[in-house]
This record gives structure tokens, sequence and C-alpha cells, in this order.
């Protein structure tokens, strides 16, 4: 699938299994989506610009690579968001941070935003919006929408699960936005949720319903 990246790898693909799993339980749950998170980080990143610079260690001078540019932004989509936001600033904690605040409208499947905050100059800075579940994209197009708005124009998208339906969605609205995401399921149900899925994201992370 163009501009969508599967990372498909052993440790990734076993902690989603657990994740999956009904049984697990909400510490293990979201033990599990910041482990998840530092691979997954691992790979958006993994074309990120270097610099040498000048450094010296305890034996002598030399030029060493180092992040080139202006930190990044993570962007997280509340509730769930979090879950991976925590594993990616345990991988870059000089990342500056955005939150956006959206609940499906249980019915209509709407994202509502409740709250929005996000560095000033996010024009000039590559923004890594995160979600587990990109289901039916409405709560990811709506964040890149707000977001851009704010005069961001380099993101990339990272979950955790997608939905083939959502994917089609979110790049309708933003080809130029690349997908991280560590699977894509079935489908999505009547409902809206993914299918085989693991259920709603904030609730298994939170323990609430
Ligand atoms: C979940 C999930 C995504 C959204 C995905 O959030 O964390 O934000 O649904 O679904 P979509 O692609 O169909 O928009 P939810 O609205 O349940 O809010 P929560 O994170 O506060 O639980
Ligand atoms: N949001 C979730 O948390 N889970 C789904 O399956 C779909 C949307």
């Amino acid at each position: 699938m163009e501009n969508v990246t599967v990372v498909d790898h052993p440790l990734v693909q076993h902690k989603l299994t657990i994740m999956r799993t009904k049984e697990t339980s909400t510490a293990s749950f979201r033990r599990l989506l910041q482990e998840i998170a530092h691979l997954l980080c691992y790979e958006v990143t993994r074309d990120l610009e270097t610099e040498l610079i000048d450094i010296e260690t305890p034996i002598q001078k030399m030029q060493s690579p180092a992040l080139k540019g202006k930190k990044l932004v993570f962007a997280s989509i509340l509730r769930a968001g979090n879950g991976l936001l925590e594993g990616m600033l345990d991988l870059v904690p000089s990342a500056r941070v955005s939150h956006i605040g959206l609940y499906r409208d249980p019915e209509t499947l709407e994202a509502i935003e409740y709250y929005f905050k996000a560095p000033s100059d996010i024009a000039d800075r590559l923004v890594v919006v995160v979600d587990p579940m990109l289901a039916t994209a409405n709560s990811a197009v709506t964040a890149v929408d707000r977001i851009k708005r704010r005069g961001a124009n380099n993101l990339r998208f990272l979950c955790l699960l997608a939905a083939p339906e959502g994917i089609k969605r979110f790049q309708e609205a933003h080809p130029d936005v690349p997908i991280y995401t560590a699977a894509i399921d079935e489908k999505l149900n009547e409902k809206g949720y993914i299918v085989p899925g693991l259920g709603d994201a904030g609730d298994r992370m939170y323990g609430t319903r």
C-alpha cells in the first residue's frame, strides 16, 4: 500500500497479540503500548536528518552525528494517544508535545473536539500525530486538519492498528501524510470498531467503560 509503512517486526507483533487478548490487564495493556511505541518511534524517525558536530571523547576530539534542525512535535489525540506518546517521549525526550482532545460521537462516529494546544512555531517542525486506532479515520482526519490550520505542513501519522476503510479515508483527506502502523486489520464493524481489533483502546488503557 502506497505511503503506508507496516512495522512488521516480531517483537511488535508478539506484544500486539497480548494487547488484543481480552484477558490482558489494564496495567499490562498500558505497558505494552508504551513498549510498542518505542519500536514504532524507531521506524517513524528512521530518516531524520543528522549533522556532524564537534565533540571531545575522553580519548580525543571527533566529529559525531546529532539530530539536525528543530525539535520534533508529537501530537497526541486524547485519550488513547497518550499511551503512544509516553513511549515516544522515552526515545525523544526533547520533543515538543501537542494535545488534541477528540471523542467519537457514539451515534454518528463524528470526532468532536474538546481541547487543542500546540507549539506556536509548529510550521517549522516535523509533527508526528499519534493515536493507537485508525478506524473510520474521523478522529485522525479532524486532528490533522486542526494541526494544519495551525500552520504545520510536514506531518506523519502513527498508529497501532488501522482498518482498510480508515486508511482509504485518511489518504483521500491527507495524501501528503504518510501512515505508520503495526498492523492493518480486516474491516470495521457496524459500530465503527476495528475487526478483529483490540476493543476500545482508551477504555482498555484506563479501565473505564
Ligand atoms: C478512539 C481512538 C481514536 C478513535 C478512532 O477514541 O483512540 O481516537 O477512537 O476512531 P475513528 O478512526 O473512527 O475516529 P475515542 O473516541 O473512543 O476516545 P477516547 O480515546 O477518549 O476513548
Ligand atoms: N476506537 C477504538 O478504540 N477501537 C476501535 O476499534 C475503533 C475506534
